[in-house]
């Protein structure tokens, strides 16, 4: 399947991104050239799961695309109870939702941004622990996914162990630039956990890229199969999360996996009430035939290699134009330091959002904040939160763009950095009590020298 791409002037950029309140969300598809919004339910499917998407059984109950969709996890993930859901924020929903409490807290690697939502709106605590190898943007460290084990210890064994509801492992971690955890993490994570008896959850909406990188950097892995590494991966989790929109290779669907019984039949529970009958959950049956053949699509090793190899490819082009980036690659993404690459922009004034408009506006290109902009309030002091890195994140669809497309996108940040202090602060003017990111609306700060005319431009702070 092909689909055209508009090509759009400079000048029209320009007056679209001002339209949409300078939030790449607010943009038509149409106008973007190349759009690394997201990997979410973005890529191309595969003409087998095309072929399998005609066989879908749309029966309310007891469908053979569930049984099909449940032979395939199963086999996949290693857990016996398969529960679809319509995407990952409602598999979040189910489980987290039913599991917290206010006071309690959630530990992760790196909760995504709709998991610390599930987290903060139960009154309960998302703590993030990454591993001090992810300090530094610069540094090659293999899997500066991790969580750091010795905190993690430390809150398990302290005076707030009590409240602690789950530890939560994000594969790989998004937040943190698309790094991989390392197997050994994931085990140790879990043996801590289980020592003060809290469930270690997998929040797996990238697993096989996770596993990839484990089978090439992880001392032993190397002669292992990727599928083998998954089931080792889940083997260590008590409940999978995952959203199917990315290693489902799908445009829509999620999965709650678990292993144990009376958990199953409580998140049915909530299944029949929030999402749907637990034999297709949020999903059509045609799209759980889709994921069915998604699930194992994305364990070949020559697809993996091709597309972590792509993204790589991406960072290369970028680092090569001068500008910075998180170390190394990502599994799905490239996380440019906005912070790094604009110093005069404070993060009062989010200068990865900014980032993400000029690219718009220079190459046709959308990403997406990772910065103050998407870590939004703290809920107890209303106050903004600042993250450690102020990231614009290009996340590569699966199957979809050639490279030369994504070398467009490194030229355009290159032609970016030959004049950085050209990128002037934001000013939010609209912001959403939760996930404000996603609606948050902008006016620009100071005056961008190269384009003086632009109308709208001069009413400003
Ligand atoms: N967990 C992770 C690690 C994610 O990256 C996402 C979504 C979710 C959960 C929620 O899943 O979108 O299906 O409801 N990430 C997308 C992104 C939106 O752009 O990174 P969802």
């Amino acid at each position: 399947m092909v689909e055209p791409i508009r090509r759009t002037s400079r000048r029209e950029r320009e007056l679209l991104i001002e339209a949409a309140g300078f939030n790449l969300f607010d943009l038509r598809s149409d106008d973007v050239m190349v759009d690394l919004l997201t990997d979410s339910g973005t890529g191309a499917m595969s003409a087998e799961q095309w072929a399998a998407m005609m066989r879908g059984d749309e029966s309310y109950a007891g469908s053979p695309s569930f049984e099909r969709l449940q032979r395939a996890a199963r086999e996949v993930f290693g857990m016996e109870y398969v529960l679809p859901t319509h995407q990952g924020r409602a598999a979040e929903h189910l489980y987290l939702g039913m599991l917290l409490a206010p006071e309690q807290i959630v530990v992760s690697n790196g909760h995504f941004d709709t998991t610390r939502a599930h987290v903060e709106i139960t009154g309960a605590t998302a703590i993030d622990m990454p591993t001090a190898a992810a300090d530094d943007p610069q540094v090659r460290a293999p899997f500066k996914g991790d969580i750091d084990l010795g905190r993690l210890e430390a809150l398990l064994s302290g005076p707030d162990a009590g409240r602690v509801a789950c530890v939560l492992i994000t594969v790989t971690n998004n937040t943190g630039g698309g790094q991989p955890v390392s197997l050994g993490n994931v085990a140790a994570a879990s043996r801590l956990a289980h020592t003060a008896g809290v469930p270690l959850v997998l929040d797996a909406a990238r697993i096989a890229e996770n596993a990839w990188f484990v089978k090439e950097r992880e001392t032993g892995y190397a002669q292992h199969r990727v599928a083998d590494i998954v089931r080792e991966l889940t083997s260590h989790a008590d409940v999978m999360l995952m959203s199917a929109k990315k290693d489902g290779l799908v445009n829509i669907g999620g999965l709650v996996t678990v292993r144990d019984q009376d958990l199953y039949a409580r998140l049915v529970e909530r299944s029949i009430v929030y999402e749907g009958f637990p034999t297709y959950g949020g999903m059509a049956g045609r799209d759980m035939d889709a994921l069915a053949v998604g699930l194992r699509e994305v364990l070949d090793e020559s697809y993996l290699a091709h597309r972590i190899g792509q993204v790589e490819h991406l960072g290369e082009a970028i680092l090569a134009a001068g500008v910075p980036i998180m170390e190394p690659s990502g599994g799905h993404a490239i996380y440019v330091d906005a912070g790094a690459l604009l110093p005069h922009v404070p993060a009062e004034e989010f200068p990865a959002q900014a980032l993400g408009c000029a690219l718009y506006v220079e190459g046709g290109v959308r990403g997406v904040e990772i910065g103050s902009n998407m870590m939004g309030r703290d809920p107890q002091t209303g106050e903004n939160r600042h993250p450690r890195f102020e990231m614009l994140r290009l996340a590569v669809p699966r199957r979809t763009y050639t490279h030369t497309q994504l070398e467009t996108v490194a030229d355009a940040l290159a032609r970016i950095a030959l004049h950085p202090t050209q990128v002037q602060g934001l000013r939010m003017t609209h912001e959403a009590r939760v996930l404000r990111h996603f609606t948050a609306r902008f006016a620009p700060l100071g005056r961008p020298a190269a384009h003086p005319d632009v109308p709208g431009l001069e009413t400003r702070a």
